[in-house]
This record gives structure tokens, C-alpha cells and sequence, in this order.
């Protein structure tokens, strides 16, 4: 009753929302994952938009507790991407089919708008059928307003969690909501694609603040949404909490297809972490991106947000394929285009 009334409707009151996100049982599971499917098939039919994603920097200057590139954490090994580096991945991503790029890192001072602006400008310049997205956390205004004019199209930056008190458990004192919420302001002001989104069983979060970062989500209407579990990294604060479950994952991936009918929703790395099958379910409720690795294969297990990562001993290549593969599996085709929201 309750999903046919969110598919009906793309809504649902506090109360019925805390209901379907925390009902048990298979059945509900299986019809909510059948309604989604329905409605991205008619959104994008069987499409699935791949991401090159390049992790260009283990280097932060943030705490966020959660993280394992914390800049608190002294056992990380550090690594940055030079301007070759990164045009060399793209080149390979290019050759694989990849009409995305992500550029993805920590909060690293050596990129200065100067140096990206230069790089984006190149990945344009070389491939202007291809779209650069952003992930690179919270800088200013005029910053972004710089990448943008130099041709960055997108960019991702989760908002962690909408409730105030729940981010200020998650990141240290100097990090702040407000902040990150003006940022993803700005970009969307800037004409950025924007994607935000959240961990899924991050520590402290309760049901309340799922809500509450769904409300955030249909205020902000981001063409992206990102959630994935959380998962607990060995060298961080959080090192003995739970992580996030494939269910309750799948659970909130099916409800986020049906609130934003259009979004462009990936089944990202940490599901397919937490589960073997765990990218393909997610794609049978609701998801249309996946986002293989690019990264040089030498840094890749220095990227390292959580633990027992995968994909990080793969060549690009072989990551593309072994994602197509499971595409295909799970009923669905690897989309050779930009794949920009509809
Ligand atoms: N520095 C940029 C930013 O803050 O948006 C981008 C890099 S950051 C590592 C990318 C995302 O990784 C974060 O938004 C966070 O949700 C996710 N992440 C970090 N640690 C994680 C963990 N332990 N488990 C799952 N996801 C994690
Ligand atoms: Fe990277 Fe399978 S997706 S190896």
C-alpha cells in the first residue's frame, strides 16, 4: 500500500517513510525493488552510465571521523596525481568507453583553482563529447565559479547528514553543515549538476535522520544522489562501530528512486564492498550509474576511505569489463555516453 502510494505519489508523510524504512520482510523488499526498476525503465530504460572515477589525492586536510584519509590518520600512505597522471587515466578511460570523468580526492591545497582549472580545461579540450565531474569537498564561491567557467559540468559533494547535532558526531569542530549545505548551494547557483547524498548506518544515525536527509534532498533536488553503507576503517575513531547494511541500503536506494523518479543514482564501491552482489541488487532497485575505478593501479589501495575495499588491484580495463559483465547479469546495458540527467 505504503510503495504504491510513494510510486503514485513520489511522497510520503514522516511517519509512513519511517514505517517503510524500517518494515521487515523479503516481500517488502521485492516489491519496492519491483516498483523502482519500473520507474528508472521508464525514465532511462535499460541504461547504465559509467563514471571513470580518478582518486587523484589521499592527502586532507579534514578529520572527518569516519574517513580513513583523515589527515589524523598517520598510518595512511599519501599520494597525489600530477597533471600527466591524470590526462594518461583519462586517455585509458576515453579508449574504454568512459564519457565521464571524476575527479575525486581529499581536501588537498596543492590543487590550486590555477592547476585544476588547467587540467579541466585539457580534459575538455581533448575529449568536449566527454563531461568532468567534481568531487573535491568544500571550497569557495569564487573557486567554483572558476572550474565551472573552465568547463567542470558536475560535481559531488554528499552532504553527510542533515541533522546538525548527527554531523557534528560525524566530523571534528572546525568541519559545519551550514557550510557544506551553502557550498552545494552555490554550486547548483553556479549551474553545476549537483549530487549529494549520505552514509547509510553511519554511527548515531537514527531513523529521524534518514528523514531528515531525505527532506534535505527533495529541498535541494540534486540530479545526484549518493549514499552507500558506511563502513568502519581500522585507523579512525570509528574503527569498532557497525557498519551499514546491504539491506537498509537497498532499502533507501529503492525509496530515493521513487521520491526522484529522474535522479542519477550509483550503485557505488562501498555496496558492492559489503556484498558480493551487492552493485547488481542495487541496480535491480533503482540505480542507473556505476563508477569503475581509473585510478593508476599503484595508488589505488592508498585510497583508502574503509576497509577491505574492492576493485583496487585491478587494471582500469579489467574493471570495466568485470562491471559490464555484471551489468549485463543483472539485466541492464553499459550506456557510451555522458549520460546527463533527463
Ligand atoms: N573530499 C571530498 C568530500 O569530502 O566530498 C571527496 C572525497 S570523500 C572521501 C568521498 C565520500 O566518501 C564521502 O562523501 C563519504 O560519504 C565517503 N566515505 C568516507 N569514509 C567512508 C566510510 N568509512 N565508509 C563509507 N563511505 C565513506
Ligand atoms: Fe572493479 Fe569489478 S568493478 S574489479
Amino acid at each position: 500500500m505504503m510503495i504504491e502510494k510513494l510510486y503514485n505519489t513520489g511522497d510520503l508523510s514522516d511517519d509512513e517513510l519511517k514505517m517503510l524504512i524500517t518494515s521487515d520482510g523479503d516481500s517488502v523488499s521485492e516489491q519496492l525493488a519491483m516498483y523502482a526498476d519500473k520507474v528508472r525503465r521508464q525514465h532511462y530504460g535499460d541504461k547504465v552510465f559509467l563514471r571513470g572515477l580518478i582518486e587523484i589525492s589521499s592527502y586532507c586536510k579534514n578529520d572527518c571521523l569516519y574517513c580513513g584519509i583523515r589527515r589524523g590518520n598517520k598510518n595512511a600512505q599519501r599520494y597525489r596525481l600530477d597533471r600527466e597522471q591524470i590526462m594518461s587515466a583519462a586517455e585509458n578511460g576515453y579508449k574504454l568507453g568512459f564519457r565521464t570523468f571524476v575527479m575525486q580526492g581529499g581536501e588537498d591545497a596543492y590543487y590550486t583553482d590555477e592547476l585544476l582549472c588547467e587540467i579541466i580545461a585539457e580534459l575538455k579540450d581533448r575529449y568536449p563529447d566527454c563531461a568532468v565531474t567534481l568531487s573535491l569537498g568544500e571550497r569557495t564561491y569564487e573557486s567554483y565559479k572558476k572550474l565551472r567557467e573552465a568547463g567542470a559540468d558536475r560535481y559531488l559533494l554528499r552532504h553527510e547528514a542533515a541533522d546538525c547535532q548527527l554531523y557534528k558526531k560525524l566530523h571534528p569542530a572546525e568541519m559545519a553543515l551550514d557550510n557544506r549545505v551553502k557550498c552545494l548551494y552555490n554550486l547548483r547557483e553556479l549551474g553545476y549538476q549537483v549530487g549529494a547524498g549520505f552514509m547509510v548506518g553511519a554511527p548515531f544515525q537514527t531513523v529521524e535522520n534518514i528523514i531528515a536527509d531525505l527532506r534535505f534532498l527533495q529541498e535541494l533536488r540534486p540530479q545526484m544522489i549518493g549514499i552507500g553503507p558506511f563502513i568502519p576503517h581500522h585507523d579512525t575513531p570509528f574503527a569498532n562501530e557497525k557498519g551499514g547494511t546491504l539491506e537498509l541500503t537497498l532499502r533507501l536506494l529503492g525509496i530515493i528512486r521513487l521520491m526522484f523518479p529522474k535522479v542519477l543514482l550509483p550503485a557505488t564501491t562501498a555496496l558492492g564492498t559489503i556484498s558480493p552482489i551487492g552493485r547488481e541488487l542495487g541496480l535491480k532497485t533503482g540505480c542507473n550509474v556505476v563508477m569503475p575505478n581509473l585510478s593508476p593501479v599503484d595508488v589505488r589501495k592508498k585510497y583508502d576511505l574503509y576497509d577491505n575495499k574492492i576493485c583496487t588491484g585491478e587494471e582500469a580495463a579489467e574493471c570495466r569489463s568485470c562491471l559490464q559483465r555484471r551489468i549485463e547479469s543483472a539485466g541492464y546495458t553499459v550506456a557510451v555516453e555522458r549520460g546527463d540527467a533527463v
